[in-house]
């Protein structure tokens, strides 16, 4: 086959999405293009169309699997996990199993360090009895990974966060090799299954382990894969999802738990939609994509509101703007400083159950110091969207000036797990932190808070930056590091 077309590379790439879920961006367009080649040729696919057809087939979709997915993964990943695990997920199945078994699932297991790991913790931290009710099972959709699970032989590599002793009471070293304990071995089932196909997950499960792998599927993949979790996870029972990964913009049927300084979440047991959805009060012909936050939504809104302000209104129009047109006239406002006008546009209109509206109205009491009413309307939008980490960010600002410094602390923390890329709950931490004397941590926030702010978004600086610019805030967090880092 001649060498393909950027646009031919480029159908390869969307049929890898519709197959495997995998996102691949530009820079991997050489990489797609020359296995596009090889996979035609291996595949004896006479052109690409042909080719693009059989990618659906079971033996293309394994042979992409092993080229395509990223296999890395280790032994009691993240500890703190393990422990709430057999803690808190473990323990509430138990209780709720009335001697029956309790079904865990390690969603994309790779070689089986986790589901194996999982298998190891209930038997080191349950009753015998207790931890023979515990099933684990374990799915992957690359073959070659299952071979390694079903193996069950690693290297030291593998044990990089594992004490010896540890590894010594359930596995055998066997040359350069560590082999595991066949009681473990034993006590998890694999399975190939492709986490965005159609074939059905196991059901009725307690708890799902799904790390690391929700990062590599496009947007619309990663929603519909945690509906399949959802479907299949009983109401109540937990996800652990990978320490960089949050379920904030792709579910709201579960509560966010925070224990053994890690975080996780609890499906809410009736298994709904924990509040009323917000109206929608412009329906937009598609949805906002998964990595947009509200404000750039409110800023295509501010775009339109410029576009509409631009052309005559009726009167009998302008007389009662719509809460949305209000928002935005607020947020129009807010970016002139005019805090009391953006306020009053924000009362005139009815926005208790807008939660774009509700972290505006947070926001702007903040900046002008109402710390206590700030505090509420965090608390009316977290009823609401307990995901929101503007609002955990705000909450912070607020526990911080009542003198709750580590309460500040812990609100940042999870607006930042929430949402990964938010510079400004970093920069707040590494400021906290310094006050606290954790001088190490601190340069680690602001080290952090400054690789943030070169991509942090203009709107969201204007919300929660107080006032400074994206200059302003970086040569801040920069002087801070500097102080920290230089000889005392
Ligand atoms: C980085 S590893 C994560 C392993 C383990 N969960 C952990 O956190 O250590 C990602 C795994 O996801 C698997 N994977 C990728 N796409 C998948 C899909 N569509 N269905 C099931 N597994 C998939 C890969 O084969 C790989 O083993």
């Amino acid at each position: 086959m001649r060498l393909p077309s950027t646009a031919q590379v480029q159908r390869f790439r969307a049929r890898v999405t519709e197959v495997l879920g995998l996102q691949h961006d530009d820079s991997r367009l050489e990489m797609l293009g020359k296995l596009l080649m090889d996979r035609c040729a291996a595949s004896g696919a006479r052109d690409l169309e042909t080719y693009l057809a059989l990618m659906g087939t079971d033996d293309e979709r394994r042979a992409l699997a092993r080229a395509l997915t990223v296999g890395e993964s280790y032994f009691f990943r993240v500890p703190a996990q393990m422990q709430a695990f057999a803690e808190v997920a473990l323990a509430a199945a138990l209780d709720a199993s009335d001697g029956g078994s309790v079904r865990v699932l390690s969603a994309a297991c790779a070689g089986g360090e986790e589901p194996y790991s999982l298998a190891i913790t209930a038997r080191e931290r349950l009753p015998a009895e207790a931890a023979r009710r515990v099933e684990v099972r374990a799915i992957d959709v690359n073959p070659a990974a299952l071979e390694r699970a079903r193996r069950a032989r690693y290297s030291a590599w593998a044990f990089r966060d594992v004490p010896d002793a540890q590894r010594a009471r359930w596995f055998r070293q066997r040359g350069a090799e560590f082999e595991l304990d066949p009681a473990i071995r034993e006590a998890v089932t694999f399975d190939e299954l492709n986490l965005a196909g159609d074939a059905p997950l196991p059901r009725d499960l307690d708890v799902i382990f799904c790390r690391n792998v929700l990062m590599y599927f496009a947007p619309d993949v990663m929603r519909r894969v945690v509906d399949r979790l959802t479907a299949s996870l009983r109401p109540g029972g937990y996800l652990f999802l990978g320490a960089s990964e949050t379920l904030r913009g792709l579910s709201t049927a579960y509560e966010l738990c925070h224990t053994h300084q890690t975080f996780y979440y609890r499906l809410r047991p009736d298994g709904a939609e924990p509040h009323a959805p917000p109206p929608t009060l412009t329906p937009s012909p598609t949805l906002p994509p998964l990595d947009a936050t509200w404000v750039q939504a409110i800023q295509r809104g501010a775009e339109r509101v410029r576009a509409l302000t631009e052309q005559p209104t009726p009167r009998a129009e302008r007389a009662r703007p719509s809460p949305r047109s209000s928002l935005e006239r607020a947020l129009l406002l807010f970016r002139e400083e005019r805090f009391d006008e953006a306020m009053a546009a924000l009362e005139g209109a009815d926005h208790a159950q807008d939660p774009d509206a509700l972290l505006a109205r947070a926001a702007l009491l903040t900046n002008m110091g109402r710390f206590d009413e700030a505090d509420e309307a965090c608390a009316d939008l977290l009823a609401l969207d307990d995901l929101s980490g503007g609002a955990h960010y705000l909450r912070a600002l607020c526990r911080e000036h009542r003198g709750d410094l580590e309460g500040a602390i812990r609100e940042d923390e999870l607006a930042s797990h929430l949402d990964p890329r938010f510079a400004l709950p970093a920069m707040h931490l590494g400021l906290l932190t310094q006050r606290r004397g954790d001088s190490a941590r601190a340069a680690r926030c602001f080290a952090r808070a400054i690789d943030l702010l070169h991509d942090e978004e203009p709107e969201r600086l204007l919300l929660f930056g107080g006032g400074f610019d994206r200059a302003a805030l970086l040569a801040f967090c920069r002087a801070r590091l500097h102080s920290l880092e230089a000889p005392r």
